[in-house]
């Protein structure tokens, strides 16, 4: 049984024969006769006490890894919890006493050094925890809204967010072998002989599906080798994509909203212990902010609404300032969430000049593209959609008028010359959307491993 099943037992229902529960020494206490141990095995945030008598746990350390077996009691302490009578105790694996992670307060930046134990203290615990419900929460809102979930290739030939931000693939050849011959010089590094780079992102290859099955999405790792080495900032994190046919600009908003709050009201429900951790240990307003967000409309501003408010406000003098065609700066975003009173605001139709090839022009204005971002409190943007160019002859335009390499392109196109249909959809940054549930302050500490600039340690 896991602990989190023992702990959530109550009185009349504890069973009478001798339980056994196998996990780490979070904690030693010693008194005059007894000794309290906690053992966690990650399943919940507290561990469970094990009351035993001081020679039994005489030469375990803090850290070690144990299998107690004892009788379950409700504790006599002030909360009545359930709580281990010990029997017999067995050592599992030791811990001397080197371990880097020891009973006492750590920083964030000392507890990724040792990233290969992080995930046994408690705000890491609480962190794994809270990520593995809002992986289930986005399948189950997916899978109950006839969505089909598909697997785009992290190899690919295309760049889909432009920009050049990608890793490249290399073969390093078997130095016992000759050089494949039917290949260039030059070449031999390549995939096979032709260049391919880690995605950045899976949605020019879920448009493919969203043009067969409707309503498709992707959830999988995206790779960006961006230089910015900053706290919202990874060059591998994880990416939903959901891509859906027959929908316009107003639905792709309408959709995200719901999408968001049905998954932040899912993983409230499900992980309130942990959260109520984040709440008082990470972000007193933690709580406060994500129930403000569920129970108002988001806001709705578009890019030319926004920049008005920004040009115009006399409350903060921009580092950066900024005029119509400029991207917004994390300042910017930060001002505007904070004028909405933290609620998550949408920014939409941005000018075209700044936007991804596969935009789809806006009807009234071909200076602006049918997109959205949506920005939250501290983290900027969380979400990045459109609606895609569905239209033969203006894709291959821009196509052309970008210097694109059509030839790569080529499936991208013809997906709108044969059986093309209005689609769009959105993508959401895992991480990002991790911090904003959590209030981590640091990308690098909501991901098991971080994979960013000067770290790929293991
Ligand atoms: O805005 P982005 O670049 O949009 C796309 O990739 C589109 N193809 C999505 C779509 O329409 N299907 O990225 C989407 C989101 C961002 O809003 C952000 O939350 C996250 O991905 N993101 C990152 N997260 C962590 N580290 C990075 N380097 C990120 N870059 C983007
Ligand atoms: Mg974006």
């Amino acid at each position: 049984v896991s602990l989190n099943q023992v702990l959530n037992t109550t009185s009349p229902n504890l069973p009478t024969e001798p339980t056994k529960i196998k996990g780490w020494i979070k904690n030693i206490r010693n008194q005059k006769n007894i000794s309290f141990i906690e053992v966690n095995d990650g399943s919940d945030l507290g561990g469970i006490q094990v009351v035993g008598n001081k020679d039994a746990f005489h030469q375990l350390k803090h850290g070690a890894c144990v299998e107690v077996e004892g009788s379950l009691v409700m504790s006599q302490g002030k909360t009545q919890q359930v709580e281990m009578q010990l029997q017999s105790v067995k050592q599992i694996g030791e811990c001397p006493e080197d371990y880097p992670l020891q009973p006492k307060y750590h920083t964030m930046e000392f507890l990724r050094e040792i990233a290969h134990f992080r995930s046994r203290s408690n705000t890491f615990g609480a962190m794994f925890r809270i990520r593995n419900q809002a992986s289930m929460s986005i399948h189950k809102y997916f899978q109950k809204s006839g969505f089909v979930w598909v697997h785009t290739p992290t190899i690919t030939a295309s760049d889909c967010e432009g920009g050049g931000e990608q890793f490249q693939i290399k073969h390093v050849p078997s130095p016992d072998l000759p050089p494949p011959s039917n290949l260039q010089a030059g070449q031999e590094h390549h995939f096979f002989g032709q260049p391919a780079y880690l995605t950045v992102s899976g949605q020019l290859e879920a448009e493919i599906y969203a043009l067969s099955h409707s309503r498709v999405y992707t959830f999988g790792p995206t790779f960006r080798a961006e230089r910015s080495n900053t706290t919202r900032h990874l060059a591998e994190f994880y990416m939903i994509e959901p891509e859906m046919a027959f929908i316009q600009q107003a639905d792709n908003v309408d959709i995200a909203e719901d999408f968001l709050k049905s998954i932040m009201r899912d993983v409230m429900e499900n992980c309130r212990e942990d959260l109520e951790f984040f709440d008082k240990k990470v972000d007193p307003q933690l709580l406060v902010r994500l129930n403000k967000a569920l129970d108002r409309p988001f806001v709705r501003l578009t890019y030319t609404e926004a920049l008005e408010i920004l040009t115009k406000q006399q409350e903060v003098v921009f580092e950066n300032p900024i005029k119509w065609g400029d991207d917004l700066q994390r300042e910017h975003e930060r001002f505007l969430t904070k004028k909405y009173d933290d609620v998550p605001v949408f920014v939409t139709l941005w000018p075209k000049s700044i936007k991804p090839f596969y935009m789809r022009e806006n009807q009234e204005n071909p200076l602006l593209v049918d997109n959205m971002d949506l920005l939250v409190p501290d983290i900027g943007e969380l979400i990045g959609g459109s609606i895609r160019e569905e239209r033969y002859p203006q894709l291959l335009n821009r196509i052309k008028e970008l210097k694109m390499d059509e030839e790569t392109y080529q499936w991208y196109i013809e997906l709108r010359k044969f059986g093309s249909a209005p689609h769009g959809g959105f993508g959401l940054g895992f991480e990002r959307f991790l911090q904003y549930l959590t209030g981590m302050k640091n990308i690098r500490d909501v991901i098991p491993i971080p994979r960013h600039q000067n770290y790929c340690k293991f």
